[in-house]
């Protein structure tokens, strides 16, 4: 298993590009599913993630093939409708799925995904909304069995839910029927599913707003994307540049996706300058302790609390850092402390001492955002850090290595016979 080791201290500065948004090319991937067709899905980011998704695609005979930074999904021949254990259990995202493959067979076999690193992600609600859709829901050895014709619903969302919302619209789309979806996502990554969905010919209106209204159609037919910019991946590499930046350029990104993220980091005494698809920003002289809530989007989000969290350990007095969207996230606390972070927790809220003299050390990933986290806060350590089991973070941030060593982090990937790449 690879690791990085990570030399603290050096300055960064230059500019990075951000790649396309995981949590975007993931759901358009499954949506390929919903119509027999040739689509070709541009700035797909290479991720562990994305790669495992070519393997669900496949699994039910679909062709997924690489053209540089695009993915070329062929679906005509789907003929499986089913996504395996050894699939999903690798990325529980393989359960975006079940929508399509149930609007197109009328019937699907689909593992639950287990839980993951920080406690139970349950898929209840996409199952709630599944049954309000018309569908019979079964388990059977760990497999959820859907079928049924679908038709349309008035489905309130008890919490609002990313993956629920993303499996509706896909449902939904070609349902008899109108569906109106109410507490819905309005997650970016969301809006261009459903903006990808009315491409392939979908009546939807409301997307980006808490109800969200589909028309069913017959037939859709296949069409091209480009993924919107991953807008964790940017909030990352800003805090990157807060922690460690002399003057750091994100580019390649939506900053409307981060007006959250935007107002926090001024709020901790960090100048941005913000253009339309880029910002810059220079390491302030003092950060100021800044408390942070996560909540559904447009909220703070719950995938950049980590992050936050290595940021405020520089902070000149303390924070407060409360996750509502998952109470347990919190992974990568024990990691920070090692490397001399001064934290404590008390059920969903971290209560972080800054600044905190922080002293290189091997640290443990253990999700993707979690060691993101935990690389930020090794570039601001004093010495050596060797940062373990980094395919978490290869799920989800493309080439971060390269990208850092780029601003002038000394980072290198070691593969576990001690080659460096
Ligand atoms: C998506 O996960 C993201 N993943 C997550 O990013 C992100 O943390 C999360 O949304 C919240 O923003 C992808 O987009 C692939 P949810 P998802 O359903 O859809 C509860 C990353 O690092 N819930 O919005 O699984 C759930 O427990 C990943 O890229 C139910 O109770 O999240 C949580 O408390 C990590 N029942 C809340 O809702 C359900 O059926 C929000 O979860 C579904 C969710």
């Amino acid at each position: 298993m690879d690791k990085f080791v990570i030399e603290g201290g050096h300055p960064l500065s230059g500019s990075v590009t951000v790649s396309g948004a995981k949590n975007a090319a993931l759901p358009l991937m499954a949506a390929t599913l919903l119509q027999p067709g040739r689509y070709r899905l541009n700035r797909v980011p290479r991720l562990r993630d994305t790669a495992t998704f070519a393997q669900v695609l496949e699994v039910t005979g679909a062709t997924v093939s690489r053209d540089g930074d695009s993915l070329i999904i062929d679906t005509e021949n789907c003929a499986n409708p089913e996504a395996p254990y050894e699939l999903v259990r690798q990325m529980r995202a393989s359960f975006y799925v079940l929508g399509p493959l149930l609007a197109r067979f009328g019937r699907c076999r689909v593992s639950l995904p287990g839980g993951c690193n920080w406690g139970p992600r349950p898929v209840d609600l996409h199952l709630k909304v599944l049954q309000a859709l018309g569908a019979d829901i079964e388990l059977d050895g760990g497999y959820i069995v859907a079928s049924g014709q679908l038709h349309g619903a008035d489905f309130t969302f008890p919490i609002t839910s990313v993956g629920a919302t993303g499996n509706a619209l896909m449902a939904a789309a070609t349902a008899d029927g109108v569906t109106v979806l109410r507490n819905a996502a309005r997650e970016p990554e969301i809006v261009a599913l459903g903006e990808f969905l009315q491409q392939l010919g979908a009546h939807i209106e409301g997307l980006g707003s808490p109800t969200i209204t589909l028309t069913g159609v017959q037939q859709l037919s296949a069409a091209d994307a480009t993924i919107i910019p991953d807008r964790i991946e940017a909030g990352t590499f800003l805090i990157a540049g807060a922690l460690a930046g002399e003057k750091v350029t994100v580019s390649g990104l939506d900053p409307e996706h981060l007006t959250a993220h935007l107002q926090l980091l001024e709020q901790a005494g960090v100048a941005l300058e913000v253009g339309t698809d880029a910002i810059t920003l220079s390491r302030p002289g003092q950060l100021r302790p800044t408390d942070m809530t996560t909540a559904p989007y447009p909220g703070y989000p719950t995938d950049l609390q980590a992050q936050w969290m290595a940021l405020m350990t520089q902070a000149s007095g303390s924070s407060l850092i409360r996750d509502e969207v998952y109470q347990d996230r919190f992974a990568h606390l024990p990691e920070l402390l090692r490397l001399g972070a001064r934290i404590t927790l008390h059920e969903n809220a971290a209560t972080v001492v800054g600044p905190a003299a922080l002293i290189g050390a091997p640290v443990m990933s253990t999700d993707i955002r979690a060691a993101a986290a935990i690389v930020l806060a090794a570039l601001a350590a004093e010495g050596t850090s060797e940062v373990l089991r980094v395919y978490h973070i290869d799920r989800g941030h493309e080439a971060i290595e390269k990208k850092l060593a780029g601003l002038g982090a000394v980072i290198e990937r070691v593969d576990d016979r001690g080659g460096r790449e």
